[in-house]
């Protein structure tokens, strides 16, 4: 039907969001519109807010998708007799918003990416025993926060898989990029699925689906990718310092190769910086396998017991 360019936001309920907001600053997102009741929250990159939040019971709420042009949005739009609208929420643009089989809120968006960049450094060029390529400088860097550059992919853990897999794939043009089975191969327990641009590279997953007896529908955890290595190791520090509840990490995933960080948000929620995963196209080889809790990482430290409940 579609083919979604990007993920642009999640959206989220939490009760405290002054709490919520102090903790997504030290993780490295930037305020950019709060009321008593709501907080939008954006990356380095700029373009939509990667994170919003409303006052309320804790809760996931929904995620916003970039797509390429307005005929798009209309065309999807009319699929489901629904009309494209200005986007009030960000000042710009114009969306469409659905709802997916498991009754999350998807927001399909375009032309409303206008919030700026931010200014960081440049990402540190590494030498290693093969290739020579800092030469006559040095590398000196401070223990803060992130620089997250943009929100990467959201995992979401479905009631509903068919229906969720079909809404995604045939719809919103999600493609498989590997999976995980349990038991018989063809029991997916887990599908990490790319942005369906053809030919053109983009991450291994922007969307994943968890299929492994959740009661609701919740995120199990939405992931943004940060600078680089040293940008990944200098947050975790800093989120260490301020005694926030480190999840999982730092290690190296399997599906997707990311350098992978898990902290949990004030909410409880676990929430992940990342940094070079694998780019993939509608032409890479895809994989299913057992899923084992040793398939998850590469290397890492043990993985705490309730990393998947
Ligand atoms: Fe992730």
């Amino acid at each position: 039907m579609i083919a979604v360019r990007d993920i642009a936001y999640v959206r989220v309920q939490v009760e405290d969001l002054n709490a919520q907001e102090t903790f997504l600053k030290d993780f490295g997102l930037r305020v950019c519109s709060r009321t008593a009741t709501s907080l939008q929250m954006a990356a380095c990159n700029g373009g939509y807010p990667a994170y919003i939040a409303e006052r309320g019971a804790n809760k996931a709420l929904g995620v916003g998708y970039r797509v390429d042009s307005l005929e798009d949005l209309q065309r999807i739009g009319a699929h489901f007799n629904l009309e494209v609208v200005n986007n009030a929420e960000v000042g710009a643009g114009w969306s469409v918003t659905l709802q997916d089989p498991d009754g999350q809120r998807v927001d399909l968006l375009y032309g409303g990416d206008v919030i700026p960049a931010a200014a960081v450094r440049p990402a540190f060029v590494l030498n290693n025993a093969e290739k020579r390529r800092r030469l006559g400088t040095t590398t000196r860097l401070q223990v803060q926060p992130s620089h997250v550059m943009r929100l990467g992919h959201v995992v979401l853990k479905t009631v509903n898989f068919a229906a969720m897999f079909s809404f995604y794939h045939d719809l919103l043009g999600f493609r498989v990029s590997d999976s995980y089975f349990g038991g018989e191969p063809e029991n997916t327990v887990a599908t990490f699925m790319h942005c369906g641009l053809g030919a053109e590279f983009t991450d291994h997953h922007t969307v994943a689906l968890i299929n492994m007896g959740a009661t609701q529908p919740a995120f199990d955890h939405c992931a943004f990718e940060v600078l680089d290595w040293d940008d990944l190791a200098c947050g975790s520090q800093f989120l260490s310092q301020k005694e926030y509840a480190h999840s999982w990490g730092i290690g190296r995933h399997v599906q997707g190769s990311q350098i992978f960080d898990y902290w949990l948000d004030p909410a409880g929620n676990k929430i992940e910086h990342w940094t070079d995963g694998d780019l993939v196209n509608d032409a890479t080889p895809t994989t299913n396998e057992a899923l084992s809790l040793e398939g998850l990482a590469q290397w890492a430290p043990p993985l705490s017991p309730d990393f998947l409940a």
